[in-house]
């Protein structure tokens, strides 16, 4: 009897990421193919207060995953028998958000035989990298969010060495508090971006928290405290053109003096530690700033490492990144017991000191 010639197809695998206020699901093959991709945001729920509210959010996300589910596998052609895994984020991030798609996994992985694979979510983060680029471990990691700002080298899956993280506000989290005090809505960050692009960044001079200190942490409560303090000073006008615009250049122009001074530091010791090193990636949702990403470009440079920063879409949350990290773990045979639990925290380097009041950062 002849062989069946049917070329053999990459594994493909299931990831949902809820951790916070983006719903997505994505079906993507070990060849780096996206095979379906969904992304639903909550903004308009979230909008009156300010920001993310947890119960609300695990909400928004229990009414529309199992629909996002059912149209990623319509659209790839493909059903629960063909997949290879399922992968969910399973933290750090809201509790509430997480157990909903962690739960949702479990119970597909139960039902159909899969492999479960419990994510991580910074993990996800730091593989995108080698998703979108190929890139060879091991590199050093610039992971800037609204939740996390750390320094990490990235030495192999589920290998981190954390070299620097944030004492206390996330870089994300001061961009859209100073977006809050502009009254430039909420998420701040491209906002903030947007204003500075017209302003001018020496007109006030905001501290530099850290800069030029020990050791690669970060700062950025002084900075904020610092906007606000001139925004009292100057009073109503700081809302109006010029003033906001020059105001946002001299608050990105800050950040993005400390964060080239860590990244620096931090990519000396990388060097010293790891020469085989040969990349600095940038990941989370501040790498999608146009401006910071030119800044980091300099150290970078000096320190001879290739700088790599995923597209905007693939920086923000969403479910291509999980699945990616599933099928890397697969591929290690790294998959989960059924009992995996949700975790509200979970560093990506468990030997890591924590950060002096940091709060659910990881
Ligand atoms: O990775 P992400 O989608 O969610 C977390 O895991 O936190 O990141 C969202 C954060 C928000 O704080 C948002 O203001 C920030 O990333 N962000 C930016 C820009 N775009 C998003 N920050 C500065 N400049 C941007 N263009
Ligand atoms: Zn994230």
């Amino acid at each position: 009897m002849a062989a069946k010639s049917s070329t053999p197809r990459p594994p493909v695998v299931l990831g949902i990421e809820t951790s916070c206020d983006e719903t997505g699901v994505a079906l993507v093959d070990a060849g780096r193919r996206v095979r379906a991709e969904l992304l639903r945001g909550q903004l308009e729920q979230h909008a009156p207060y300010g920001g993310v509210v947890p119960e609300i959010a695990a909400r928004a996300h229990v009414e529309i995953l199992d629909r996002l589910i059912e149209r990623a596998l319509d659209e790839a052609g493909l059903s629960f028998p063909d997949l290879a895994g399922v992968a969910a984020t399973a933290g750090p991030g809201l509790i509430g958000g997480l157990l909903v798609g962690l739960t949702t996994a479990k119970a597909i992985a139960a039902a159909h035989r899969l492999p479960l694979l419990a994510i991580n979510h910074l993990e996800a983060h730091a593989l995108t990298a080698r998703f979108t680029d190929g890139v060879e471990f091991p590199y050093l990691l610039l992971l800037v969010s609204g939740g996390h700002c750390q320094l990490l080298a990235v030495l192999g899956v589920g290998r981190y060495r954390r070299l620097g993280t944030t004492v206390d506000d996330a870089l994300g989290e001061a961009y859209d508090k100073a977006a809050k005090m502009l009254d430039l809505g909420f998420p701040g960050g491209p906002a903030v971006e947007r204003a500075a692009r017209d302003g001018d960044p020496t007109r006030f001079a905001l501290p530099r928290p850290m800069l030029g200190q020990p050791g690669c942490n970060f700062s950025f409560s002084g900075l904020k405290t610092a906007l606000r303090q001139t925004i009292e000073r100057l009073g109503p006008d700081t809302l109006e053109p010029p003033l906001l615009n020059d105001l946002c250049a001299s608050f990105q122009a800050a950040a993005a003096d400390v964060l080239v001074d860590r990244t620096r530091r931090a990519a000396e010791l990388f060097k010293t530690d790891y020469p085989a090193g040969s990349a600095l990636v940038v990941a989370g949702g501040v790498a999608a700033n146009a401006y910071l990403r030119a800044c980091l470009a300099r150290p970078a440079g000096e320190l001879n490492l290739r700088l790599i920063v995923p597209p905007p879409a693939l920086c923000t949350d969403n479910g291509v990144m999980v699945a990616w990290a599933g099928l890397e773990r697969l591929a290690l045979g790294l998959t989960d017991d059924l009992a995996v639990p949700a975790r509200a925290r979970w560093p990506l380097d468990p030997a890591a000191e924590p950060a002096p009041g940091a709060g659910i950062k990881a």
